[in-house]
């Protein structure tokens, strides 16, 4: 069966975040075991295996269309590393969730780009469902660089020991 203009279109979408899911997999489960904060080491471990159901959603629609899913780690990586250059250097940990945040934004907006594209149902709602969990990433890891803000200022103004 050959492909038309709209499916071709449609499964480059698909394969660029099929391409940034299987890097989130990857940079989660290596955080995970990188760091020492022990919630945040298991929050991320979930992470990962939540980034690789959205890896296995999107390559089984890919595979019903009749491709097979085909990861491009040169774009994800080129688009990486312009986030890394515009995160303000901190401490490691809040760094590294900063960056987390940033690319996690950037899925929540191309994710709803897309979705403003489709109509079919089933899509709509694979979409929708990725986003949501892109958007709990998102809140979650936002609320602990505000922990982690509020500790330093506490910190700062000797409320708090060490
Ligand atoms: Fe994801
Ligand atoms: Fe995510």
């Amino acid at each position: 069966m050959e492909i038309g203009m709209k499916d071709s279109y449609l499964i480059s979408k698909l394969n660029w975040f099929y391409s940034l899911e299987v890097t989130q997999v990857d940079n989660y489960m290596t955080q995970s075991k990188a760091i020492e904060h022990p919630y945040i080491s298991l929050a991320l471990a979930r992470f990962a295996a939540i980034e690789q159901e959205h890896v296995e959603n999107i390559a089984a629609y890919i595979k019903n269309m009749g491709e097979e899913p085909t990861a491009s780690g040169d774009a994800v990586s080129s688009y990486l590393g312009r986030i890394i250059g515009k995160i303000t250097p901190s401490t490691g940990l809040m760094n590294m969730l900063r960056f987390n945040v940033a690319v996690e934004k950037k899925a929540k907006s191309d994710y709803k780009k897309l979705i403003d594209q489709v109509k079919e149902p089933k899509l709509l709602k694979l979409l929708w469902r990725n986003f949501v969990d892109e958007d709990l990433h998102t809140s979650w890891m936002e609320e602990q660089i505000r922990f982690m803000l509020l500790a330093n200022e506490m910190k700062k103004l000797g409320l708090t020991k060490s």
